[in-house]
């Protein structure tokens, strides 16, 4: 099959967009994919999704894999478990953040976020407050495609058609610079959330520490964090972390939330840990979680048919020791910043660009309206899809988004690189997603020139 890319009239595939015309990449070594008409990309994200953080054919990890799946691919965490679960689980134990003693293992990220809420209901029903069911979260996120992880989220543009299957959680706006600077508001917003629900009914406080696609690279004033914190105490929620994209190294950190004023009581992982070579993720718990079923009920019985395979933990196993062993978290630490200031470096004087955000390789560039330099652009000029494209035609993965719709942010670009990108791909990913912004922009801004005023911001 060398045809690429494909359309989708050309394929049994369902694809995501029929619009979108797919290359067919065939194999991948470092940060770069090649396609079946052999042409290469320079991969800006991981493997598209920020999975891929140590890059693509690493031979390590697949002679794990390989020796494990010769030995025992699966077995079924019900009834058995295995040594790689184990060792997993005590691994992660070990660069969690303290306080954190037991790990369930899942096989992505929605279903890891799933269980976090389950386990954060668990907690407080074997402790006989039966009356906390109800998720408090910010609206602009994304927890990934299930019922509950959408519902989660606050954006009707996401939610689409399956509004009324999503279970009723509330929401709080996010304290971005352009509506709530302090985190004063989302604070009032939270309290207001508290008191609707009635805060002997709240289970959960449910939130990424630092935003991936919804709001690259963002995180919420420290005056927000302590509210919150201060709110548990009171209160006696969970807070609960959607880590699937920050967890193990991706902000210079093996866990972001440990660098929070607000140390969670659950965490949810995934991408980072199996580095896109074994669908695996992990829900990892405090004592207190753990100890209430521990003297209630002895059960927690939920769970998925990969759930601790030992195929998929010996992968997790092999990626640990590889961030270990290759200081991977103190390199992301390190360099993150410089990468952040190049990248800025490379888009300044483009009006369009508002600003690069950065933690560690978790980078993200928002895009306003030039004519006033904070509105949202106007949806139809799709920019964020044309960045992507423009980056594309220059052999660059990067992955833009457009949640303009929900009202709480506009066209943003994702960098999301693997944490083994040596400095030289690092200064030609920037510099191949400045000239596309650059190029997109001078076309944008001619064809503002010719639009009335949006005043797309709420
Ligand atoms: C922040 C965040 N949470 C959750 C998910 C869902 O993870 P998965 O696609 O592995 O189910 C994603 C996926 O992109 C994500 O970015």
């Amino acid at each position: 099959m060398a045809e690429t890319p494909i359309e989708s009239d050309r394929t049994h595939v369902f694809p995501l967009e029929l619009a979108r015309a797919m290359p067919v990449i065939v194999r991948g070594e470092g940060v770069w994919v090649e396609d079946a008409a052999g042409r290469r990309y320079l991969d800006a994200m991981s493997g598209g999704s920020m999975a891929a953080t140590l890059g693509h054919g690493r031979h390590d990890i697949i002679a794990a894999a390989r020796t494990q799946a010769e030995k025992l691919a699966y077995v079924h965490n019900e009834r058995l478990t295995n040594p790689l679960q184990e060792h997993l689980a005590d691994e992660l134990i070990a660069v969690a953040p303290e306080g954190f003693s037991r790990v369930k293992f899942t096989v992505a990220g929605a279903d890891a976020i799933e269980m976090a809420i389950q386990l954060a209901r668990t907690y407080h029903v074997e402790r006989g407050d039966r009356d906390r069911w109800q998720v408090i979260s910010p609206a602009q996120a994304y927890h990934g495609p299930t019922m509950e992880t959408l519902a989660l989220t606050g954006r009707p543009g996401l939610h689409g058609p399956f509004g009324p299957y999503l279970p009723q959680h509330l929401h709080i706006p996010p304290s971005t610079w352009r509506f709530d600077p302090t985190g004063d508001a989302a604070l009032a917003a939270l309290d207001r959330a508290l008191e609707g629900a009635g805060p002997e009914n709240v289970s959960a406080f449910f939130c990424e520490a630092i935003s991936a696609a919804a709001l690259p690279a963002y995180t919420p004033p420290l005056r927000f964090w302590e509210g919150l914190a201060e709110r548990r105490e009171r209160f006696g929620f969970l807070v609960c972390f959607d880590e699937v994209v920050t967890g193990v190294g991706r902000t210079g950190n093996w866990f972001a939330g440990a660098a929070t004023a607000c140390v969670p009581d659950i965490i949810a992982t995934a991408k980072g840990l199996g580095a896109g070579y074994a669908a695996i993720g992990a829900v990892l718990v405090r004592e207190h979680v753990y100890e209430s079923v521990a003297r209630g009920s002895r059960r927690f019985t939920l769970g998925h048919t990969w759930d601790g395979a030992p195929l998929a933990c010996a992968v997790g196993l092999a990626v640990l020791e590889a961030v270990r062993s290759e200081r991977l978290v103190e390199r992301v630490r390190d360099r993150g910043p410089s990468l952040r200031d190049e990248l800025e470096r490379a888009l300044t004087g483009i009006p369009l660009v508002h600003e690069a955000r950065g933690q560690g390789y978790l980078l993200g560039v928002e895009y306003v309206d030039p004519r006033d330099g904070t509105s949202f652009l106007p949806r139809e000029l799709r920019v964020a899809a044309r960045i992507d494209e423009a980056a594309f035609e220059r052999g660059l993965i990067t992955l833009s988004t457009q949640p303009t719709r929900d009202g709480f942010a506009g066209d943003q670009s994702l960098f999301a690189p693997a944490f083994t990108t040596t400095d030289e791909e690092l200064g030609e990913m920037v510099s191949r997603f400045a000239d596309a912004v650059g190029h997109v922009a001078e076309d944008v801004e001619e064809e503002l020139s010719t639009l009335s005023p949006t005043g797309g911001s709420r």
